[in-house]
């Protein structure tokens, strides 16, 4: 007869602890976003091969040898009231090579992904600042599709997602149906380039999290 107390609370204990455990799980899922399928995103999980406190608010992405022309990228990552800073936010980008290509040279040590050699990580500074240096990449060949940066996004205790790419405004494929399609994750994507005075460029674009 003293069994089935002892069961019950078995139970109770075991139920609240689940409970606990997908509260938990729920709470960085789950964070209220006014975007619907913020969460659904093929790759992201790369951003989680490395964690903010490893990280510099720079980065290099491609060996120092890769052809192509240098292009270095700057801003800062506001919270979404689009006012304070946002720092140690990871920040994964990747890239094709300057005849748009994505080149891998070992996908095994790189846990099997095909996101090419030319990839990087950083994590904003207190100032939520960030900055990237790398070649400017090409369209895919025969696509129609914009030379672009993927870039994605993971903000302490939240899951990551993936905001809208870098492409540049003097691109062919910029055209009035990509700007319809943009879906202006972190705000636009496209970037008015400028000369760095010696045969580079320079991109400036602050991002804005996701609600
Ligand atoms: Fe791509």
């Amino acid at each position: 007869m003293k069994a089935l107390p002892i069961l019950v609370l078995a139970f109770a204990l075991s139920a609240s602890a689940c409970a606990q455990s997908t509260q938990q799980e729920a709470g960085e899922a789950d964070r209220p976003s006014s975007r619907p399928g913020l969460y659904q995103c093929d790759g992201c999980e790369a951003t989680e091969e490395r964690s903010a406190a490893d990280l510099d608010w720079r980065v290099t992405l491609p060996p120092e040898d890769e052809p192509g022309e240098r292009l270095v990228l700057s801003g800062q990552v506001f919270m979404p009231d689009g006012t304070r800073a946002a720092p140690n936010v990871v920040l994964y980008f990747h890239q094709t090579n300057a005849e748009g290509y994505y080149r891998s040279i070992n996908s095994t040590a790189r846990g099997g992904r095909s996101d090419g050699m030319i990839e990087g990580w950083l994590a904003t500074n207190e100032a939520g600042r960030y900055e990237v240096t790398t070649i400017k990449p090409a369209p895919y060949p025969d696509a129609g599709l914009p030379a672009h940066i993927h870039v994605y996004v993971k903000e302490p205790e939240r899951r990551p997602y993936y905001i809208d790419d870098f492409v540049f405004e003097d691109d062919p494929y910029i055209t009035s149906a990509y700007r319809n399609r943009q879906q202006l994750r972190g705000g636009s994507g496209i970037l008015d380039l400028t000369p760095d005075g010696e045969g580079g460029w320079l991109g400036h674009r602050d991002l804005v999290l996701e609600w």
